[in-house]
């Protein structure tokens, strides 16, 4: 998979319209990704004052872990949802999907230079959309920042039911709109402004991925509609709660 990006997938800067990625077409969303992978984990860090990583360890309590759960991280990128559920819980084993090779392969090399955890999550080159695994193949799904970029949401739910078990658990953590209202116009500030100037220049993307993050970010329903789009799924039991600062949520669910 090329890291390079055709001509015509490049945004002028300072431009006003709306990202040509907003629609979320497979492949381009999957270049992307393949694009920033090698710096996602720092931005990431920088980007969120390293919050992300407190987001990660407290979303995987939702899944109730135990011993011997098989778990898939749909989404995965480089593993960092992965790896908290597996510092949460060893005894599990835990599977990441991602349709970007690129994100995948920064993520395993980042592991081998990590030590502290004893075993990684095995990982595979897939769509959310269409999941190489057997029903009712995974006691508990994850997702965390991915279903925002995929482009039919009840049809990636309807599949991350399919391979659960009956009575598995989802969870879901994505960005939602600031549920602080206070804290509301210095998040637009630094989500409209800040981040997509830092993330595309740190990043050095061409597609300018830190502004599609910033509008795939407003374009996301809120927490109380992302949870009726969930509730017309098979999933059952959903419930929501947003994390520090409050541009976070973590939403949970049953399958079946
Ligand atoms: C913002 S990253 C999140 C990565 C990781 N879950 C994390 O917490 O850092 C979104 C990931 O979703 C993946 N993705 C988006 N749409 C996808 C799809 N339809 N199938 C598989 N992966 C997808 C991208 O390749 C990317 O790695």
């Amino acid at each position: 998979m090329s890291q390079s990006m055709p001509p015509s997938d490049s945004l002028a800067e300072g431009s006003v319209e709306s990202h040509p990625f907003l629609n979320k077409p497979g492949t381009k969303i999957q270049g992307l990704f393949d694009e920033i992978a090698p710096r996602y984990d720092l931005l990431n860090r920088i980007l969120s004052f390293n919050i992300d990583v407190w987001w990660r360890k407290r979303a995987v309590r939702s899944l109730r872990l135990k011993p011997g759960d098989k778990i898939l991280d749909a989404c995965c990128g480089t593993g960092d949802l992965s790896m908290a559920a597996l510092t949460a819980e060893p005894g599990i084993d835990v599977v990441g999907s991602d349709f970007s090779l690129q994100m995948l392969l920064n993520g395993d090399r980042k592991r081998r230079y990590k030590s502290g955890i004893e075993r990684g999550p095995k990982l595979i080159q897939a769509d959310t959309l269409n999941l190489p695994f057997q029903d009712d193949t995974f006691d508990g799904a994850m997702v965390a920042f991915g279903m925002r970029n995929v482009s039919d949401l009840p049809a990636a739910l309807r599949e991350l039911s399919r391979v659960m078990k009956p009575g598995g658990r989802l969870m879901i953590l994505e960005f939602t709109p600031m549920t602080h209202r206070w804290l509301r116009p210095f998040s637009d500030w630094y989500q409209g402004k800040i981040l997509p100037l830092l993330g595309n220049l740190l990043s050095g993307s061409r597609v300018k991925a830190y502004s599609y993050l910033d509008e795939s970010v407003k374009d996301w329903p809120d927490g109380d509609r992302f949870a009726e789009i969930i509730r017309a799924t098979p999933f059952h039991a959903v419930r929501w709660r947003s994390l520090f600062p409050g541009n976070v949520a973590v939403h949970e669910a049953v399958n079946g």
